[in-house]
């Protein structure tokens, strides 16, 4: 039997080197994977090639160099990065050069990882949340959802994919708990008593697997997380999991956007968009589907049982 292809933006990344384990694990299934990067070379995509991954060059600025890596496949799986460059506009254009590659590539099912438009909530004249760069309250959402209708309107296959918090982010991204001058540690986020998804990040590529064995998802927007919880019960699991206590200091976003370090602004747009939309944002990312799409979904507990050791206790 001819396996079909997915090809994958962001393989040397967190969410796309998710999607690729999960196709590499399923050694007997129908799918197999090229793993789609800037530069073959590096440690990351030579790891993968060791794996037995096709790696294939290619740039998210460059719409013709996409078509030829998404060239024969069935499937794509569609990523940027906007921390790396900080801009919208550079984000939707690299959206849109993933819709016009998956259209002239052909490919019947293509998965894109986008985000709500939080304009619909808080448009730019509400003041209850500033507006950043003139256009966006949160960019990095806002971005991505502006390049949502080049996938429609090009009659791309697409199931829009919602994901969630990286718990990860407590490693590399600078939020776990920090050591105040009392010496005890405290982990803050600016949701009050509100829920926050929240999903290990290499869940977010194997969800995203199970999203392309099922192409009755193409058309739907399908959102993704391992848990739901409040900022008191993420410290409670921190607790538990490093052995000493760990409060919950729930800072207003306004004091979050204040703390200064690049995005700072929108995260903290973010996070307040997500407490004031708490019910919606947390509904259209149902945990008990997720499972179904994949059954090894991580709780926090679970993730934290396996990465404590790496949470930078500063
Ligand atoms: N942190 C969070 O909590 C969170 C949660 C949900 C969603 N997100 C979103 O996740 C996105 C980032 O995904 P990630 O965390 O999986 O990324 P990541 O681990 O930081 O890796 C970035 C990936 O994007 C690829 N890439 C970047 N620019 C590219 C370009 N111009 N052409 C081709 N490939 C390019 C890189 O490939 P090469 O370097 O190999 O070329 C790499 O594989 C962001 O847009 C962010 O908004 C983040």
């Amino acid at each position: 039997m001819d396996k079909k292809l997915i090809a994958v933006t962001g393989a040397t990344g967190a969410q796309g080197g998710g999607l690729v384990q999960a196709i590499l694990a399923d050694k007997s299934g129908e799918f197999t994977v090229r793993g789609i990067t800037r530069n073959p070379g590096s440690d990351k995509a030579q790891a993968l090639a060791k794996l037995g991954v096709e790696i294939v060059s290619a740039d998210l600025d460059d719409t013709a160099s996409l078509t030829k890596a998404f060239a024969g496949a069935y499937g794509a799986y569609c990523l940027t990065n906007f921390w790396e460059h900080f801009s919208g506009e550079k984000e939707t254009k690299q959206g849109q050069s993933l819709a016009q590659a998956a259209k002239a590539a052909g490919v019947k099912h293509a998965v894109w990882s986008t985000f709500e438009d939080t304009r619909k909530a808080f448009p730019l004249a509400d003041r209850r949340m500033p507006t950043l760069k003139e256009k966006y309250k949160v960019p990095h959402f806002d971005a991505k959802a502006e390049a949502d209708h080049f996938f429609r309107e090009l009659g791309v296959p697409t199931t829009f994919l919602y994901t969630s918090f990286y718990w990860d982010n407590l490693i590399g991204f600078g939020m776990g708990p920090k050591k105040g001058p009392d010496g005890k540690l405290a982990f803050v986020l600016p949701m009050g008593d509100k829920k926050l998804p929240g999903i290990a990040a290499v869940d977010i590529g194997k969800c995203a697997f199970g999203i392309f064995k099922r192409p009755e998802l193409i058309g739907k927007t399908v959102g993704v997380a391992g848990e739901h919880l409040t900022g008191a019960e993420m410290a409670k699991g921190l607790s538990q999991a490093l052995e000493q206590p760990v409060s919950y200091n729930a800072v207003p976003s306004d004091v979050y956007r204040g703390f200064g370090f690049p995005g700072a602004d929108d995260l903290g747009n973010m996070f307040q968009f997500k407490a004031e939309t708490e019910s919606a944002y947390c509904g259209v990312r149902d945990v008990a589907f997720c499972r179904t799409l994949n059954p090894d979904l991580q709780t926090f507990a679970k993730w934290l049982s396996q990465n404590k050791s790496r949470i930078p206790l500063g």
